[in-house]
């Protein structure tokens, strides 16, 4: 990476005539607890290699001018007047983030960023997460305003919120600002308390890119949270503390089924049982059942697939190949749905033989070449140190 970051330094020099400081927040997988984040519930994702790297200095006024490598585009915004909800566009993302700072109460200096990203741009690996904590690192560092991670994340879950207008959870900025180089992180979604969880030695992360991304999923994704949320209104008559689909046990739910509709039952099962499967994995983990590990990623996506119907014919294609190959642990879709990606936990010896047989029966049977990514667990945001004269004046 450090290879590659002296260019964007350069770049920036070559645009806007000073040295700048370089930052980068990394993509995300989720090996379990998928939908569950916006449910209070439990996740357990990973940072992977892949970046989205911000050389950024400050100005002396409150323009902020940004400028994306991946879009060749620059926007410029002027922080006393940052607005605007849903705006379906890159710098929504980072204008976004500035105007949640500046909401919470703190000034922030205006800035010149350079931004380049190497995350799979609508492929479910939370490019947006990334763009979103690197350039809030960036921008309260340059304003010397004091960093506390998990601030950043819930300031950048508002931007996504309340700005661009997309109603995630916390897991995707919470792992992009925690994530640790050979670990999972399991989260729990309403305390925010975390721990990270080591990966087993032996083992690789292969995420498998269906190459198809749903249109429906942004709409769908807002639908199903409503259906979760209503579910609980339902069921908070007979099950008074509850607060969120969290609370809820399975068996309260089966007692409670005929007061909910076949599909919002559906829905508060697939969830409900998530974060059992969640708790339930972290402890294979810890005990080193693999085996147990990946029955419960299967569990997983049958439950996606069937309860929550977020999975789509290319993803479940992608598992059944993959689960039928020598060496695989487990293998579900992740992140949100509606296409995106596949993670598989893979035996290092047999990721070679993996990558060709996957890719090609998946070729063969729906003539799309799927990209796959073989990623360590990653460290989250941080900023780069580089070499004498590349950072600062
Ligand atoms: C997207 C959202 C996350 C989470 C996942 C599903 O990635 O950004 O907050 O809800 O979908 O688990």
């Amino acid at each position: 990476m450090l290879k590659n970051s002296l260019p964007l330094l350069n770049e920036f020099r070559a645009r806007f005539g000073t040295s700048a400081s370089l930052y980068r927040a990394p993509g995300r997988v989720n090996l379990i607890g998928e939908h569950t984040d916006y449910n209070d519930g439990f996740v357990l994702p990973a940072a992977i290699e892949f970046y989205c790297s911000v050389a950024a200095a400050p100005r002396t006024d409150r323009k902020l001018v940004i400028r994306s490598e991946n879009f060749n585009e620059t926007v410029e915004g002027n922080l006393d007047a940052l607005s605007g909800i849903g705006k379906n566009h890159w710098s929504s993302y980072p204008l976004g983030v500035a105007w949640a700072i500046e909401a919470s109460g703190k000034k922030l200096k205006g800035a010149n960023f350079l931004i380049r990203g190497d995350i799979p741009l609508g492929a479910g690996l939370s490019s947006s997460a990334a763009i979103e904590v690197a350039t809030g690192f960036a921008l309260l560092e340059q304003s010397g305003l004091p960093i506390d991670l998990k601030d950043l994340a819930q300031v950048c879950q508002k931007a996504e919120n309340e700005f661009v207008g997309a109603r995630v959870g916390i897991m995707d900025q919470f792992v992009s600002c925690h994530g640790r180089a050979s670990h999972a992180l399991v989260l729990d979604c309403r305390s925010l308390e975390y721990h990270l969880v080591k990966l087993p030695p032996g083992v690789r992360l292969v995420i498998c890119n269906s190459m198809v991304k749903h249109e429906i999923g942004a709409s769908q994704y807002n639908v199903r949270r409503a259906e979760c949320e209503q579910g609980v209104r339902i069921l908070r008559d007979v099950l008074p503390g509850i607060r969120a689909l969290r609370d809820v046990k399975l068996a309260q739910l089966e007692e409670h089924r005929g007061l909910l509709s076949p599909k919002v039952y559906s829905r508060c099962h697939h969830v409900v049982t998530e974060n059992g499967r969640v708790q339930s994995a972290v402890h294979a983990f810890e005990s080193g059942d693999l085996r147990g590990f990946g029955r419960l990623m299967s569990d997983s996506h049958r439950s996606l697939r069937d309860d929550y119907e977020v999975s789509s014919e290319e993803l479940d294609l992608l598992v059944e190949i993959a689960v039928a190959q020598p060496g695989v642990i487990g293998a579900r879709m992740t992140g949100g749905g509606f296409g995106g990606c596949t993670i598989n936990l893979v035996e290092s010896s047999a990721v070679a033989a993996f990558q060709q047989h996957v890719a090609g029966s998946y070729f063969a049977r729906t003539g799309r070449k799927p990209e796959i990514y073989v990623s360590p667990a990653a460290d989250g945001v941080q900023r780069l140190e580089v070499g004498l004269g590349n950072t600062r004046d």
